[in-house]
């Protein structure tokens, strides 16, 4: 069951104009919100983000948050799994086609959901391969916008090498990967780039760097150069979907010794930890 400009109908049922924004333009934003056991992980964060990034494209939010609050526990009341994605998006809506944003259209709003399957502890116990690539997107990648050409060609070339995800490099420093955030581990500290224009402004970044001050790990969030990233002890890529999951082959050579690191291991299983709390605290809470 999905969620359609006031609408809740089955998947193939739903339609939108040619002439949305959205899809000539890519003129939208949009958020992925994980669900574990019915519960919406960081709802309220996820909301606030999609607020900066309407704000951003000058894109009245049409949905107070109690309201997106609502269309999504309803997606997911009406949807079969008990982890699951949601997606939703908002973009300017149908116009004649023109460049600058017309004022006064009526925004096409969409959830969806989708089943949620975390990396699998073979994946989580081996780590992944990554590789290395010039940051050719724009220079707003802070918006979550939907359009993602740039993501998507990077992530391809990643593919088609056999990785998982593509590391980003921009002016010789680490930015972000294709759809989630890096950390490294150098001479014992974790390093990740602070917030900027320059990445997404991660969900999972956040409680990362929340569980590094609680447990008292040592870390700096400042610039990492490429150097730093290509003789890193360990890498981790944070998002949504894959938590946090270790790159532990780059460019085709190890990272440290070729296994998941002793600091993103205690990190991974504190996520976890984290995650069952929230799962199991009060649902008002
Ligand atoms: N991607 N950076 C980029 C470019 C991303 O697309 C994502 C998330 C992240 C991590 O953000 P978060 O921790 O809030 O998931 C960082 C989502 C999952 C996606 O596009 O499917």
């Amino acid at each position: 069951m999905i969620y359609l400009n006031g609408e809740f109908m089955p998947i193939e049922k739903a339609r939108i104009s040619v002439l949305d924004r959205g899809f000539i333009f890519g003129d939208g934003v949009y958020e992925v919100i994980p669900v574990y056991s019915r519960r919406p992980f960081r709802l309220a964060e996820h909301l606030v983000r999609l607020q900066s990034s309407m704000d951003a494209i000058r894109l009245a939010n049409p949905h107070s948050a109690s309201k997106w609050t609502e269309l999504v526990g309803k997606i997911i009341a009406g949807n079969p799994w008990e982890d699951q994605n949601v997606y939703l998006q908002a973009t300017r809506g149908v116009a004649k086609r023109d460049h600058a944003f017309p004022k006064g259209l009526k925004p096409t709003v969409f959830v969806m959901a989708s089943e949620l399957v975390p990396p699998s502890s073979e994946l989580v116990r081996s780590g992944a391969k990554a590789i290395v690539l010039p940051d050719y997107r724009w220079l707003r990648c802070d918006i979550k916008s939907t359009s993602l050409l740039g993501n998507c060609m990077l992530r391809t070339l990643a593919a088609d090498e056999g990785c998982a995800e593509a590391i980003l490099v921009r002016d010789g420093e680490l930015t972000e990967a294709s759809a989630s955030n890096v950390f490294v581990v150098k001479n014992g500290t974790v390093l990740t780039p602070p917030k900027s224009h320059l990445i997404l402004p991660g969900i999972t970044y956040d409680v990362v760097l929340e569980i590094l001050r609680a447990n008292e790990i040592a870390h700096e969030v400042r610039p990492v150069p490429e150097s730093e990233l290509r003789s890193a002890e360990e890498v981790w890529i944070t998002s949504s979907s894959r938590e946090v999951l270790a790159i532990t082959t780059l460019d085709g050579k190890p990272v440290g010794s070729g296994r998941p690191g002793p600091i993103g291991e205690r990190v991974h299983a504190l996520y976890q930890q984290y995650k069952t709390k929230v799962m199991r605290a009060p649902a008002h809470a």
